[in-house]
């Protein structure tokens, strides 16, 4: 295993305490939601979204623990749009990382609650930023703080909402009505349903980390190559992948006839794509000053990943 390899299987590891040290306890009339969040969040995954908006936090000299609610949060909410994502109405999937999915192990009404139920408990899980954020000194330090933290919620709210993930989840859904899409509206599809999370996970890392206004525009537009690049990647792999590896089935897009960046463009035109959009990406974190080597080598690992 190579240096950096190792290094991103201890940074998982610490993501997945940190997750676990936010979820819900497993009691009471709602127990029945409250496992099905936790099987699906407790499932694995790559982590990508909090170990981004960690990375970036510490890129812009963050070393607080106001970051760990968030980090918790947007896997939460990533983790809820995939449990939605997989029902039947959607895009009717039975396997998630590397387990049955939500809806075929609890039932249909539970999966839909337990996605609410996530997309809410992010919320309540990243306003424990202001209590982690208040036993800080002194006190006009605090206040900024507290600035930081509602920027941070903005954001949040933001990235997930109409004008960002579930506005792409929206359009994605109406394209597989259409005989075809253009590369516009597709382009459209994967920034807001993909990129706009992988967006808020680094703006969010930048701002509480005290990160200037300008230095947050370029961090989303980094953002927004990395999580385009990363979509059309997941659009190869749903061809080209193993069902193994990637623990979700292949060949969901063509069952579904969703258009994508492999359909439209071809295999070649949309590898191509994926390094050039990673490479534009890398070169905006290395215009800052903090040492970006690490999220370098992260991106440009995603260019090949093979799950
Ligand atoms: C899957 O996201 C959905 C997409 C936006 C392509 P990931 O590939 O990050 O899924 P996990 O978190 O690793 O399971
Ligand atoms: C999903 O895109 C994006 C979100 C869940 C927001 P896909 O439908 O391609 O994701 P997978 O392939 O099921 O993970
Ligand atoms: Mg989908
Ligand atoms: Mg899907
Ligand atoms: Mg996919």
């Amino acid at each position: 295993m190579s240096m950096f390899e190792e290094s991103m299987k201890e940074k998982v590891k610490e993501i997945e305490k940190i997750i676990s040290s936010f979820l819900p306890e497993e009691t009471g009339y709602q127990k029945i939601v409250v496992e099905a969040m936790n099987y699906s969040i407790l499932a694995g995954g790559k982590r990508l979204r909090p170990m981004l908006m960690n990375e970036t936090y510490r890129l812009f000299g963050g070393r607080g623990d106001e970051i760990q609610p968030f980090m918790a949060a947007i896997e939460m909410i990533h983790t809820y749009s995939l449990v939605h994502d997989d029902l039947p109405a959607m895009d009717n999937d039975e396997y998630r990382r590397g387990r049955k999915t939500t809806h075929v192990v609890y039932g249909e009404a539970n999966a839909v609650l337990a996605g609410d139920a996530l997309l809410n408990y992010a919320f309540e899980t990243a306003l424990k930023a202001f209590e982690i954020s208040e036993d800080l000194e002194p006190e006009k330090i605090n206040a900024m703080r507290e600035i930081s933290v509602a920027r941070a919620l903005k954001v949040l709210a933001e990235k997930a909402g109409i004008y960002g993930m579930i506005g792409g989840q929206t359009a994605d859904i109406a394209a597989e009505e259409k005989t075809s899409v253009t590369i516009e509206e597709l382009t459209f599809i994967h920034k807001y349903k993909t990129a706009a999370l992988v967006e808020a996970s680094m703006m969010i890392g930048a701002i509480l980390a005290g990160a200037s206004l300008n230095e947050v525009r370029k961090i989303e537009r980094c953002a927004y190559n990395v999580g385009l690049a990363f979509q059309i990647q997941d659009d190869i792999l749903d061809v080209t992948g193993n069902q193994e590896e990637l623990g979700k089935p292949i060949g969901s897009d063509e069952k579904n006839h969703k258009q994508t960046y492999v359909t439209l463009k071809g295999l070649e035109e949309a590898r191509m794509e994926v390094e050039r959009l990673s490479q534009e990406a890398m070169s905006i974190l290395e215009g800052f000053s903090g040492d970006s080597s690490f999220l370098c080598e992260l991106i440009h690992s995603l260019i090949y990943r093979t799950k």
